[in-house]
């Protein structure tokens, strides 16, 4: 039998991981990742890879060029493997109409009409993207209007859920790896056949298979979920701040509940990243078009609550430097939507900087993973700008600022890392701690001199 190929269209966050893994479990298997940006290609042939993931140059130096290959050469890559990802960013629209909701398609639509174009045999073609519902209807609508007579084209839904910083783990063990399909003969011999290549490392029962049209949204709604569960302790957060009760401590007790569960309940200045809010933004679109404002207004609550965290953390830093930041120099630690990720796309980062230098505050910041260039780029801001300064380590950010603000969880900042009593030193007095993450220990830091505040604490 031929070795089974397959194309992945989009070398970003999902289709480089994705394809790594399936690449080091099924050396059997030709997995080519093609993307039009020639620069991240070039790079992905290296060892400083475009994506910074724990664990991914181990699993790439493993494969590549044994049976993983990265390439420019989009239209080869389509002609001659059997199943193609689409893997490429579904962001939110900015023009037109649905513009500030719904997801802009552009991307994936020119991947079908190329896919119609240049396939010479049939092909299984995946929606690893996160799409709206129904989307699948219309890729297949393009294949089958465009495509040569006699090549059958075959639309799967295979969305995503691993997470950035832990999507090596999370991709050797998923919790689920969910394929929806067609329901004939021919869409379930294509998930038969997509689901295969998943069995050789996931085991039987943690792949789901169901309808099309679930796939697509259950994409959809664990991301609402998961943002719904931090914009709700994040409202429960600024409760804790009037009332004395510690939002840690809630969360722990509620999480001890089997029902509730104790992930995803960390108080924060509100989550970021590439998809919560695109995601959310895009369902409430859906339910608008269908006819379901009440539903979409409740969706829209979870981002409303999270602009509004962020809004809180910085009129929080603004209060306690006694109403003004005015030419004061704060350090800020963390860039990054998270920790162990060097993506910074919607970090809440971005917005509470902006907001501090609107507010004509130096800034100082730190990221041991995000580099200066797109620390400029994110904040809209020239390399020369006197207000924004790049700093080599976290004590470099913190010498004579007269606050830091923690905005990424990232290890080195935690009380173990680093000498807090000498940083203390070098700052102006009071020395303020923000911790936006609540990975240090207030009470500590207070004793050593700090003031020192946390989210969802009222003291
Ligand atoms: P990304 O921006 O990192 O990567 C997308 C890549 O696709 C880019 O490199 C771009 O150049 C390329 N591309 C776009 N159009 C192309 C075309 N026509 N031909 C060739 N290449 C093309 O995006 P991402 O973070 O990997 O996200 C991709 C999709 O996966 C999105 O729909 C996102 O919602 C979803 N998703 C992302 C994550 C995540 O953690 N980032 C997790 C689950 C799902
Ligand atoms: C999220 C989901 O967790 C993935 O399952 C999904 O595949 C992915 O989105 C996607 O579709 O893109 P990701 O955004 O990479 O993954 O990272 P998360 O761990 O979910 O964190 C998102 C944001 O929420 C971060 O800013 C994080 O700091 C914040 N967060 C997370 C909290 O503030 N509190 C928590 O308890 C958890």
């Amino acid at each position: 039998m031929d070795m089974l190929k397959i194309c992945c269209i989009g070398a970003g966050y999902v289709g480089g991981p994705t394809m790594a893994k399936i690449s080091q479990k099924c050396p059997d298997i030709r997995v080519t990742v093609v993307d039009m940006n020639a620069a991240k290609i070039e790079q992905w042939m290296t060892d400083d890879l475009p994506v910074y993931e724990p664990g991914l140059l181990e699993c790439v130096k493993e494969a590549r060029g044994r049976n993983l290959f990265f390439s420019t050469e989009v239209e080869q890559g389509i002609r001659e493997a059997d199943i193609i990802f689409i893997s490429v960013n579904t962001p939110t629209k900015t023009y037109g109409v649905g513009a500030g909701k719904a997801a802009d398609l552009k991307y994936v639509e020119r991947c079908a009409r190329m896919i119609a174009e240049v396939s010479e045999s049939d092909k299984i073609v995946v929606e690893k993207s996160t799409l709206p519902v129904r989307t699948a209807q219309s890729i297949k609508r393009i294949l089958d209007s465009s495509s040569p007579d006699g090549v059958r084209f075959q639309v799967l839904s295979n969305p995503e859920f691993l997470a950035e910083g832990t999507a090596m783990t999370d991709l050797e063990h998923p919790d689920r790896v969910l394929i929806g399909g067609e329901t004939s003969a021919e869409g379930d011999k294509a998930v038969g056949r997509l689901a295969s290549v998943y069995r050789r490392w996931v085991p039987a029962d943690r792949i789901i298979t169901t309808n099309i049209w679930s796939s697509e949204l259950s994409k959809l709604t664990a991301n609402a979920f998961l943002a719904q569960r931090i914009s709700s302790i994040n409202a429960i957060s600024a409760l804790c701040e009037a009332t004395g009760a510690n939002v840690d401590e809630v969360a722990h007790a509620i999480g001890r509940d089997s029902r509730i569960g104790p992930k995803f309940l960390k108080s924060s200045i509100g989550f970021g990243g590439s998809c919560f809010q695109k995601d959310i933004l895009n369902l409430v679109y859906l339910c608008e078009h269908f006819g379901l404002p009440e539903v979409a207004h409740y969706w829209e609550q979870v981002v409303q609550m999270n602009d509004y965290q962020r809004r809180r953390f910085v009129t929080r830093i603004l209060d306690t430097l006694f109403n003004t930041v005015s030419d004061k120099k704060i350090a800020i630690w963390g860039f990054a939507f998270k920790k162990d990720t060097n993506d910074t796309r919607e970090s809440s980062a971005i917005y509470i900087c902006k907001s501090l230098l609107e507010e004509q505050a130096h800034l100082s910041i730190y990221d041991p993973r995000v580099g200066a260039e797109q620390i400029y780029r994110e904040l809209g801001v020239d390399a020369d700008c006197a207000q924004v300064t790049i700093a080599k380590n976290p004590c470099e950010a913190a010498r004579d600022a007269h606050a830091i603000a923690i905005l990424t969880e990232w290890d080195e900042f935690k009380m173990e890392s680093l000498d807090y009593a000498s940083l203390l030193d070098s700052m102006q007095k009071p020395a303020f701690i923000f911790d936006g993450r609540n990975i240090v220990d207030r009470k500590a830091l207070r004793q050593m001199g700090f003031e020192a505040y946390s989210v969802g604490t009222g003291d």
